[in-house]
C-alpha cells in the first residue's frame, strides 16, 4: 500500500490525475473503472485539462463504474450515468458505448447484476480502478456487513450512506433506497487501485480502512490484501493517521 500524501484538495486532484494519465499513456487501450462522488471531481478536471491540451487520449479507453442507484433513469440529474457523463465522458474523446455503467433502470436485480458482471469479464478485467471512500468505509456501494460480498450485488443503502447523499437530492426521502454496486471481489480483481479522500470527515474511515483490523464491518479495510492500491489523501483525511 502507497500513502501518497496532497497538501490539499486540488494537489490530490493533480496527484490524482496523473497517476490515471500514466495509466491511459501507457496503455492507451486500457480499461478504467470510475467513481462517482465530490471527491473524484476535481481529477476528472484534471483529465479534460490533459484531453484539452493534447496530452491525454481516451480514444481506445473503456470504462465501467462502480455502482449506480436503483430506479433511477440515465437522464435523472442525480443518476451516477449522468454524473459520469456531464463530468467526464462528454468532455473527452471517450466512445461514449465504451463506458458502462449499471442500468438503474433495470429492476430485475438478478439480471441486471449478472449482465454486469458479464461486462466487466467480457473487457477482461480492470486496469485501473478509481475509488472514494464513504464515511463509514464503504467503496462502491458496498456498505459495511456481516461480510464482503463479492460480486456486482443491489444493496439496501445505510441510513447514514442516505443522509451523506442527501445534499444531492431535494431531501433524504428522495434519495433512493437501493443500489447496484461491483462487488468486494471484483473491486478487489483490478490490477490497481487507486482510491482518493479529501477533508476532516474522511479521516476517520481512513484510519479503520487502512491502519485497522481487515473486516466486512469497514469494507475497504479489505484493500489492505490488494499488492498495488496507491492511497491519495489530504493533509486533513490523513490527520487520525501517524505517518
Ligand atoms: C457514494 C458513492 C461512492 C463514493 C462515496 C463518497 O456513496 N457510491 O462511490 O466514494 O459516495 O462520496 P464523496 O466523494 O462525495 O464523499
Amino acid at each position: 500500500m502507497n500513502i501518497i500524501k496532497a497538501k490539499d484538495y486540488d494537489d490530490l486532484s493533480r496527484k490524482a490525475a496523473n497517476i490515471i494519465a500514466a495509466q491511459v499513456t501507457l496503455k492507451p487501450d486500457c480499461v478504467l473503472g470510475l467513481a462517482t462522488g465530490s471527491s473524484p471531481l476535481g481529477t476528472y478536471k484534471q483529465l479534460i485539462d490533459g484531453y484539452n491540451n493534447g496530452d491525454l487520449d481516451f480514444s481506445r479507453v473503456k470504462s465501467v463504474n462502480l455502482d449506480e442507484y436503483k430506479g433511477l433513469t440515465k437522464d435523472n440529474d442525480q443518476s451516477y450515468f449522468y454524473f459520469m457523463y456531464n463530468n467526464f465522458f462528454k468532455h473527452i474523446n471517450i466512445d461514449v458505448n465504451n463506458t458502462n455503467v449499471p442500468d438503474g433502470t433495470e429492476l430485475d436485480s438478478d439480471k441486471e447484476c449478472a449482465r454486469y458482471n458479464a461486462v466487466i469479464e467480457s473487457m477482461g478485467g480492470v486496469d485501473l480502478q478509481l475509488l472514494g471512500i464513504g464515511r463509514n468505509g464503504h467503496i462502491g456501494f458496498n456498505e459495511p456487513d456481516e461480510e464482503f460480498v463479492k460480486l456486482t450485488h443491489c444493496v439496501d443503502l445505510q441510513p447514514s450512506t442516505i443522509e451523506a447523499n442527501k445534499r444531492f437530492f431535494a431531501s433524504a426521502d428522495d434519495v433512493p433506497k437501493q443500489a447496484y454496486t461491483m462487488g468486494i471481489q471484483t473491486i478487489m480483481n483490478a490490477k490497481n487501485i487507486l482510491l482518493i479522500a479529501s477533508g476532516e470527515d474522511k479521516a476517520e474511515a481512513i484510519r479503520n480502512a487502512f491502519f485497522g483490523p481487515i473486516t466486512p464491518h469497514c469494507p475497504a479495510s479489505i484493500l489492505q490484501l490488494h499488492k498495488s492500491v496507491y492511497v491519495v489523501a489530504d493533509e486533513a483525511a490523513l490527520s487520525l493517521c501517524n505517518l
